[in-house]
């Protein structure tokens, strides 16, 4: 009895902090799928709606508006709520043009190890890399022959950061899970994002994706809309989390309040856009489990995402770490928590996005900028099938300066470069302590023998 009153009151802790200061309830929730869960019929219905939206000018007016505020958006705890309210008011000008339009994200971490290689970059999804020859215009793809015309006109272009059309790897679903467990404030969470994968994304990419216009470029919105999945699985790893709002903005000269309007969408207060599912935050992810439920079923997560068996041969292998180890950089894993909150490995998601571009690379020329195959795809497509970890030939533990198909250890992460950090107006010792820590998470895996099932 004493039980019952207690959860019920409990209950009716929750119901009212929620109630007297979030907006009303969604009558509907909308889910976003990991892009590679995305039918090619729904695809291709998704793509005619981004040709009209582009036509009818949103690309350009969610890019000025990126670009107005990006003195105030960046490097402040407003980076996520503001983030958020674009990928929804992408996804709701979307549904004009299409109504049953769901914004996909990218869960490019999966991609980590040779993000050139990913599904997103083939022809039928966003395209390559730019041509050099060409003014770095991409070449197919999406958004192929489409005139941008804002900040001026001018084609969409991609500056791929690595060697031969390669792209430099980022932080791996280990370095994300371990994000996901170590940060208990916001400010910290939403700072250890934004430096770590955010960013590695928008570099690695580049082109306008390094530009104050990124939202020019679809991959912007997918990987927002993943950028978005972390903070909305962080917010449920417990019930405090969710309204948690915390540090100083850019240029601003006082703390955040929940009570502040978000730049460049005055109808918001950051309170209004914080849980998805109410007021007009009406989606949420496939993959995460609502913190009200993730004490109750420790068992799977509510949809089609992770269960904790997925994770099972990544889970393994870290706890086999060494305690202090497992302690600072998996302390959920160190505590025998199974909220599936706490962790960003999917294996399942990452076997259908191989296979499906196992498929495509078998139906598709692929091309490069300059007209011919791309030799190492079937090669590394073969790879990957057949899981062998036979092939040592860039196997060298120093070698850490691109991506590194074939060997067994986790990429170490890149430092941003100069500019980029200027740019954003970052805070420079801050950005090298937390990209420090990514490369000393990647280095004890690495030592410590741990084997990544997401390497080739
Ligand atoms: C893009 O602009 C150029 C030059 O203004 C024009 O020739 C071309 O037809 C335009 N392409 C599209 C797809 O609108
Ligand atoms: C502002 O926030 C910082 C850290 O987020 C905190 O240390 C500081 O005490 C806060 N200042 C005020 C006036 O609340
Ligand atoms: C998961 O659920 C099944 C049945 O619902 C139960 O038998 C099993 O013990 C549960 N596993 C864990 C780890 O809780
Ligand atoms: C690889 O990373 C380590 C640690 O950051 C660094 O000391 C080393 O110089 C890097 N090697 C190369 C070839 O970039």
């Amino acid at each position: 009895m004493r039980l019952f009153i207690i959860l019920y009151a409990l209950c009716l802790t929750f119901v009212s902090v929620y109630s007297t200061s979030l907006p009303p309830k969604c009558a509907s929730v909308r889910v976003r799928k990991e892009i590679s869960s995305i039918s090619s019929t729904e695809w291709e219905l998704m793509k005619s709606a981004l040709r009209k939206m582009h036509d009818d000018g949103h690309f350009n007016r969610i890019s000025k508006l990126h670009v107005d505020n990006f003195a105030t958006i960046h490097g402040g705890p407003n980076f996520l709520p503001i983030h958020r309210v674009l990928t929804a008011d992408f996804e709701n000008a979307a549904r004009k043009y299409y109504p049953d339009f769901v914004l996909p994200y990218w869960d490019a971490a999966k991609d980590f190890q040779n993000p050139a290689n990913s599904l997103v970059f083939t022809l039928p999804y966003t395209g390559g890399n730019g041509n050099p020859q060409n003014q770095n215009c991409i070449s197919g793809g999406l958004q192929a022959g489409w005139n941008m015309t804002y900040p001026n006109n001018r084609c969409l272009t991609r500056i791929f950061n690595g060697p031969n059309n390669n792209i430099n790897s980022w932080y791996s679903p280990e370095f994300m899970t371990s994000l996901l467990q170590t940060h208990k404030q916001y400010d910290d969470f939403r700072s250890n994002l934004e430096f770590t994968l955010h960013g590695a994304v928008h570099l690695g990419i580049s082109g306008d994706m390094t530009s104050m216009a990124s939202p020019n470029d679809f991959a912007f919105m997918l990987h927002h809309a993943n950028i978005d999945r972390y903070w909305w699985k962080w917010q449920n790893i417990i019930p405090e989390n969710m309204m948690s709002y915390n540090g100083r903005n850019a240029k601003a000269t006082s703390n955040v309040t929940l009570d502040d309007t978000l730049e460049g969408y005055p109808q918001y207060k950051a309170r209004d856009v914080m849980a998805l599912g109410y007021g007009d935050m009406c989606f949420t992810y496939d993959d995460v489990t609502p913190s009200s439920n993730t004490n109750q079923n420790n068992n799977q997560s509510s949809t089609s995402g992770s269960s904790s068996s997925d994770n099972d041969q990544a889970v393994d292998g870290l706890k086999s770490l060494d305690v202090s180890s497992l302690k600072r950089f998996f302390p959920g894993l160190a505590n025998g928590k199974k909220n599936p909150n706490l962790f960003d490995m999917n294996i399942v998601r990452y076997k259908i996005s191989v296979n499906k571009l196992i498929t495509i690379t078998k139906t598709t020329k692929v091309t490069t900028h300059k007209g011919k195959p791309r030799k190492c795809y079937k090669k590394q497509l073969s790879k990957r099938q057949s899981n062998d970890g036979g092939d040592d030939s860039s196997n060298d533990p120093t070698d850490n300066s691109s991506s590194q198909q074939g060997t067994k250890l986790l990429p170490v992460p890149q430092m941003p470069p100069d500019h980029w950090i200027e740019m954003h107006g970052y805070d420079k010792n801050q950005v090298t302590s937390i990209v420090n820590n990514g490369i000393q998470l990647v280095q004890t895996l690495n030592a410590q023998g741990y084997i990544s099932p997401y390497l080739q």
